[in-house]
C-alpha cells in the first residue's frame, strides 16, 4: 500500500510527503521539476531519514504514466499536486493551463482506472468561490466563480471529479479547497520557492526581507476591510499538509466524493501579515502604497468546521509561528533551492 503524490518535489507536495511518512504511509513520488528542484529529495532524505521512491515523470505524458503504475503496484491512492498555478500567467497562456491541469488529471485519472487505483486527493483552491457574497465560505457556498483560467481549471476539475464519482461507486475522492498556504517546514529545510518575482504575499514579503526588493507591496489601501486592505486566511503549509493525511484516511473508509476546506478560519489583512513578518525578523519593512491589483477581492477566509467535524483535523499554527517558519526558511536559503 503506497500513496502516489503527484509534484511531490513541489512546496505543498513536499511539506505532505514528510507528514505521510510521519503518519506511517508509503510514498512514491512524481514530479518533472517544472516548478521545483530535485534538492528536494535530498532535503526531504534529511528531515525524514526515508530515501522516498522517486519517478522522474510528466503527467501529461500517457506512457510515462502508465509506466509509472506499472512499476509501483503498490500505489492505492494519489495525490494529485502537480499543476500550473500562477494565476496572472494563466491568463496570458489559458490554452496551456487548461491543457496541462485539466489533461494531467485526465491521464493520472485514465491510469488509476486501468490499474484500479479508487482513492484520489485533488487540489482545489478557495478561488473555486470566486468573489464570494459573504464570508466566511463553507463547502455548500457557490463554487463556480473563478475568474482566471487557473481558478476555471480548479472549477472544471472539480466537476469532472463530481461525474466521475456518479458513474464509479467505488470511487473515493477528497476535493480540498485550500486557502492562502504559506510557512514552511520548521526545520528550514523546504519551503517555497517561485521562479521569478513572486505573485504572492508571503514570498515576496520573504524576499524583500532578505533585501531581494527595497520594499514590500501593499496592493489596495481601500478596500471595505478593517484597516482598508486585502484579507485573506493564511494557513500554514504543514497544517495543510496534515489535512492531506486526514483526508488519506477518510478515502480508506469508502467514503465516496467528499469536499473540503482547508483554512484555518481567520481572516488576516494584508498589513497585519506584515506585521507578523516584521516580529518576526525583529525589525520594520519598508512599504510601498499601490493600488488594487486587477481581478483581487476584498476578503476571502473559510468556515473550516466541516473538516474538523468529518476528518478530525484542524490548523494549529498561528500567523506567528507561519511568519517566523518563512523567515527560517528564506534566511537559511536566500536563494530557495537555487545556489
Ligand atoms: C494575498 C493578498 C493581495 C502580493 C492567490 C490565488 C489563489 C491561490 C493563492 C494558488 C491580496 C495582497 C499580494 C503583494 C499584496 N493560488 N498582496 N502585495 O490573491 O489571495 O490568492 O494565491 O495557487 O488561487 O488567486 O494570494 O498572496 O497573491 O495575495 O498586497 O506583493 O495580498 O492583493 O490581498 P491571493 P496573494
Amino acid at each position: 500500500m503506497a500513496i502516489l503524490v503527484t509534484g511531490g518535489a513541489g512546496y505543498i507536495g513536499s511539506h505532505t510527503v514528510v507528514e505521510l511518512l510521519a503518519a506511517g504511509y508509503e510514498v512514491v513520488i512524481a514530479d518533472n521539476f517544472y516548478n521545483s528542484s530535485p534538492k528536494v529529495l535530498d532535503r526531504l532524505k534529511t528531515i525524514t531519514g526515508v530515501d522516498v521512491p522517486f519517478v522522474e515523470c510528466d503527467v501529461c505524458d500517457k506512457d510515462q504514466v502508465e509506466n509509472l503504475f506499472s512499476a509501483h503496484p503498490e500505489i492505492d491512492a494519489v495525490i494529485h499536486f502537480a499543476a500550473y498555478k500562477a494565476v496572472g500567467e494563466s491568463v496570458e497562456k489559458p490554452l496551456d493551463y487548461y491543457e496541462n491541469n485539466i489533461g494531467g488529471a485526465m491521464t493520472i485519472l485514465q491510469a488509476m482506472k486501468r490499474h484500479g487505483v479508487k482513492n484520489f486527493v485533488f487540489s482545489s483552491s478557495a478561488t473555486v468561490y470566486g468573489d464570494p457574497e459573504t464570508v466566511p465560505c463553507t463547502e455548500d457556498s457557490p463554487a463556480n466563480g473563478a475568474t482566471n483560467p487557473y481558478g476555471w481549471t480548479k472549477v472544471m476539475q472539480e466537476q469532472i471529479l463530481r461525474d466521475l464519482c456518479v458513474s464509479d461507486k467505488k470511487m473515493n475522492v477528497a476535493i480540498l479547497r485550500y486557502f492562502n498556504p504559506i510557512g514552511a517546514h520548521p526545520s528550514g529545510l523546504i519551503g517555497e520557492d517561485p521562479n521569478g518575482i513572486p505573485n504572492n504575499l508571503l514570498p515576496y514579503i520573504a524576499q524583500a526581507a532578505i533585501g531581494k526588493y527595497p520594499a514590500v507591496r501593499v496592493f489596495g489601501t481601500d478596500y471595505p476591510t478593517p484597516d482598508g486592505t486585502g484579507v485573506r486566511d493564511y494557513i500554514h503549509v504543514v497544517d495543510l499538509a496534515k489535512g492531506h493525511v486526514a483526508a488519506v484516511k477518510k478515502l480508506f473508509t469508502k467514503c465516496g466524493l467528499v469536499t473540503y476546506n482547508l483554512g484555518t478560519g481567520n481572516g488576516y489583512s494584508v498589513l497585519q501579515v506584515i506585521k507578523a513578518y516584521e516580529k518576526a525578523i525583529g525589525r520594520e519593512l519598508e512599504k510601498n502604497y499601490l493600488p488594487r491589483r486587477a481581478g483581487d477581492i476584498a476578503e476571502n477566509y473559510a468556515d473550516p468546521r466541516k473538516a474538523r467535524e468529518e476528518l478530525g483535523w484542524t490548523a494549529q499554527y498561528t500567523i506567528d509561528d507561519m511568519c517566523a517558519h518563512s523567515w527560517n526558511w528564506q534566511s537559511n536559503n536566500p536563494n530557495g533551492y537555487k545556489e
